[in-house]
């Protein structure tokens, strides 16, 4: 069963939860960038007011195919209590998403907002199944923590796959 694990990340957390995941589900693993390609100040005084209008940022791959997929995972940073702009992006290019399963992530300082929903909503709005979200904290991310939850839902999500 193929999983694509999509993500962005600018500070290592969101690449650390996809890695890990890949290593656990296997899977291959895309990396998103944001091509603002923003400093550590521009982040919050460009990258979040636009998370936070959820706007959607001009990315590298700008088209990602994941009809060779059953199970598409999307990961990303926190911004603003919302999804980064590179994640907006990253769902509006998803090509042959409708029907597929997904499932989201997030990892943040601890106040996600109403980040996965937001995800969920907008994949649900490309006609995917989603399957269920996790929030990681930073200090989750630190200690490795809490990986056990999403590499639950994608292997469950893949075994009813499986069996329908
Ligand atoms: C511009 C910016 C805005 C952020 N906004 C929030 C926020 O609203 N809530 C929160 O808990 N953490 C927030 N954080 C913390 C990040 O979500 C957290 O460090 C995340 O793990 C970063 O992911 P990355 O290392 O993959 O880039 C923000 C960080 C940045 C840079």
């Amino acid at each position: 069963m193929a999983v694509c694990i999509i993500y962005h990340s600018e500070t290592g957390n969101t690449r650390a939860v996809a890695e890990r995941l890949a290593a656990m589900v296997g899977g291959d693993l895309l990396a998103v960038r944001d091509l603002a390609g923003y400093s550590k100040v521009g982040m919050y005084l460009k990258g979040a007011p636009r998370a936070m209008r959820g706007e959607a940022a001009v990315i590298e791959p700008a088209t990602i195919v994941v009809s060779g997929y059953e199970t598409v995972v999307v990961g990303t940073p926190v911004w603003a209590r919302s999804p980064t702009p590179a994640v907006n992006a990253v769902i509006n290019a998803l090509a042959g998403i409708e029907g597929k399963a997904a499932v989201v992530f997030c990892t943040s300082g601890g106040m996600p907002g109403k980040t996965l929903e937001t995800m969920t909503a907008m994949l649900a709005g490309r006609g995917a199944d989603v399957r269920g979200a996790v929030a990681f904290t930073v200090r989750d991310v630190q200690k490795g923590e809490g990986i056990e939850s999403l590499v639950d839902l994608v292997r469950r999500s893949e075994k009813e796959l499986v069996v329908q």
